[in-house]
C-alpha cells in the first residue's frame, strides 16, 4: 500500500517508519523544512531508541522517504494519515484542532481515486465528522472515507509498541476503508494483536478514555504515597500488594512527582472539557487533573522539608524529561519543580541523559552538568523520582502514552 503521513513528529515518524517496515511505501511529510532536511540526511529530529536504524534500513530499501511537499505522495496514496499535534488550546484546555483541520484542507485539494484519510492524532469525539465535512466542502467530487485510528505508542518504547501493540483501534463504518486498514496492519496478525473495529466516534473516545484512566491510576498511587508517608507505610509495597491482583495490574502504579509529558496533561484536560460541554461531566478525571497539578507544585515543599530553608542551597536534579528514554520535555513536571526551587533561592544543577538540548531551551539559570556524578558534586540534596525527576514512571511498565 502507499501511505502519506502528514506530520513527522514523535507519532508520525515512528508510525511512518514502522508502516514502511511492514512493507508499505511511505512518505513522511512535514511543514518543518529543517526537520525534513535533517531526516533526508539521516539525522533523527527526536531521540527514540532504535529509530535511527529502522529509518536507515527502510530508506535504503526504497520504502521510506521524507518530503516538505505533500502533493505527489497524497495523490498516489491509498491512505493519508493525519499525525499533526493537538496541543491544549490556550485559555480553555480544549484540544487545538487547527493543525488537523489545516491538514484536512490541504489533503482535500490533492487526493485522487478512493483514498482513506486516517486521523492518528488524538482528537475529541466528532472531529472525524468535521474532517469529513471539510474535505467534502473543498472537493464535493472526491471519493474518500475518514477513519479514526488513535495511536497508543509510548515514547521511549515506541517501535516495540507500534509493532506489538496490545490492540489497534479503528473507527469506521465504511467497508472499503476497513479493507485498506486491515491490509495496512496485516503484519500484526503474526503477533496476534487484535484489530478492534468500531464506530468512528467510539474510536475517538477510546483514546481519551484510555489516557484518562492511566492518568487516574498514576494519581491514585501518588495520593496513596502521601498517605503512606504520614502513616508509616511503604508505597512500593502497597503498589506491589495491589498490583499483583490481576483485576488491578501492576502497571502505572509507580508513585512519582505527578504525570507529565505530551499526552496525559492535555488529554485529561480535553476530556474534562468535552464531557462538560456534553453535559456529562467526568468528575473523577476532573479530580485527577486537580490533584496532579497540586502535586507538582508541592514537590518543592518536600525538598524544603528535607533540607530546610532553600536559600543558598544547591539542589541536584537527576532527569528532566517526563520519563526515561525520551528527549520530550513537553509538560514535564521538572518545568514546574525546578523554577519553584529557584523561586525559594536554591541553585539548581541538573543532568538528563537525552533531554539536555530541549531543557536548555526551556529552563533558565540552571547549571547544566555533564553527568549524574557532576550533579551530585557539591549538592546539598539530590532530587529524583525512582528513575529521574520525571513523571508517573511509566516507561518500563505502562502500555500507552
Ligand atoms: N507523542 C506521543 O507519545 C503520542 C502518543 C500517542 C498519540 N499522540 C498524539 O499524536 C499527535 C501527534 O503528536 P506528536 O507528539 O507526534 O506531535 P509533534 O509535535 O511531535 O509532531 C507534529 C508534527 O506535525 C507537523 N505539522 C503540523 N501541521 C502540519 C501540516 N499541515 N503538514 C505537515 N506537517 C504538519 C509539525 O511540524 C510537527 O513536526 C497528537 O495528537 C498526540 O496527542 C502522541
Amino acid at each position: 500500500m502507499r501511505v502519506a503521513m502528514i506530520g513527522t513528529g514523535y507519532v508520525g515518524l515512528v508510525s511512518g517508519t514502522c508502516f514502511a517496515d511492514f512493507g508499505h511505501v511511505v512518505t513522511c511529510i512535514d511543514k518543518d523544512a529543517a526537520k525534513i532536511a535533517r531526516l533526508q540526511q539521516g539525522v533523527m529530529p527526536i531521540f527514540e531508541p532504535g529509530l535511527d536504524l529502522l529509518v536507515a534500513q527502510n530508506v535504503a530499501a526504497g520504502r521510506l522517504s521524507f518530503s516538505e511537499d505533500a502533493a505527489q505522495a497524497v495523490r498516489e496514496a491509498d491512505a493519508v494519515f493525519i499525525a499533526v499535534g493537538t496541543p491544549s488550546r490556550r485559555g480553555d484546555g480544549h484540544a487545538d484542532l487547527s493543525y488537523v483541520y489545516a491538514a484536512a484542507e490541504e489533503i482535500a485539494g490533492l487526493i485522487e481515486g478512493f483514498t482513506v484519510i486516517v486521523t492518528k492524532s488524538t482528537v475529541p469525539v466528532g472531529t472525524g465528522d468535521e474532517v469529513e465535512a471539510i474535505i467534502r466542502r473543498v472537493r464535493p467530487d472526491a471519493d474518500f472515507a475518514v477513519v479514526s485510528n488513535p495511536e497508543f505508542l509510548r515514547e521511549g518504547a515506541a517501535i516495540a509498541d507500534f509493532k506489538r501493540p496490545d490492540r489497534v483501534v479503528v473507527g469506521t463504518g465504511d467497508a472499503r476503508a476497513r479493507e485498506v486498514m486491515t491490509e495496512l496492519y496485516r503484519p500484526l496478525n503474526l503477533n496476534e494483536s487484535p484489530l478492534l473495529f468500531t464506530a468512528r466516534r467510539t474510536s475517538e473516545l477510546i483514546k481519551y478514555a484510555a489516557n484518562a484512566f492511566l492518568a487516574l491510576k498514576i494519581t491514585y498511587i501518588n495520593e496513596l504515597a502521601d498517605l503512606c508517608e504520614v502513616v508509616g507505610a511503604d508505597v512500593q509495597h502497597v503498589a506491589r500488594g495491589i498490583g499483583l491482583d490481576n483485576r488491578i495490574g501492576s502497571k502505572f502504579l509507580h508513585a512519582g512527582p505527578g504525570y507529565g509529558g505530551s499526552c496525559f496533561p492535555k488529554d485529561t484536560l480535553a476530556l474534562v472539557r468535552t464531557a462538560a460541554d456534553a453535559g456529562a461531566p467526568v468528575r473523577l478525571v476532573e479530580a485527577t487533573v486537580a490533584v496532579n497539578d497540586a502535586r507538582k507544585r508541592r514537590m518543592a515543599d518536600k525538598v524544603e522539608q528535607a533540607v530546610g530553608d532553600l536559600a543558598g542551597k544547591t539542589i541536584g536534579v537527576l532527569g528532566m524529561t517526563f520519563k526515561p528514554n525520551t528527549d520530550d520535555m513537553r509538560d514535564a513536571p521538572s518545568l514546574e519543580i525546578i523554577p519553584a526551587l529557584q523561586a525559594r533561592g536554591a541553585r539548581v544543577q541538573a543532568f538528563d541523559p537525552e533531554g539536555m538540548a530541549e531543557a536548555r531551551q526551556l529552563l533558565r539559570d540552571v547549571d547544566f552538568r555533564a553527568g549524574p556524578y557532576d550533579v551530585a558534586e557539591g549538592a546539598d540534596c539530590l532530587a529524583s523520582s525512582p528513575s529521574g525527576i520525571s513523571s508517573g514512571r511509566s516507561t518500563s511498565t505502562g502500555s500507552s502514552s
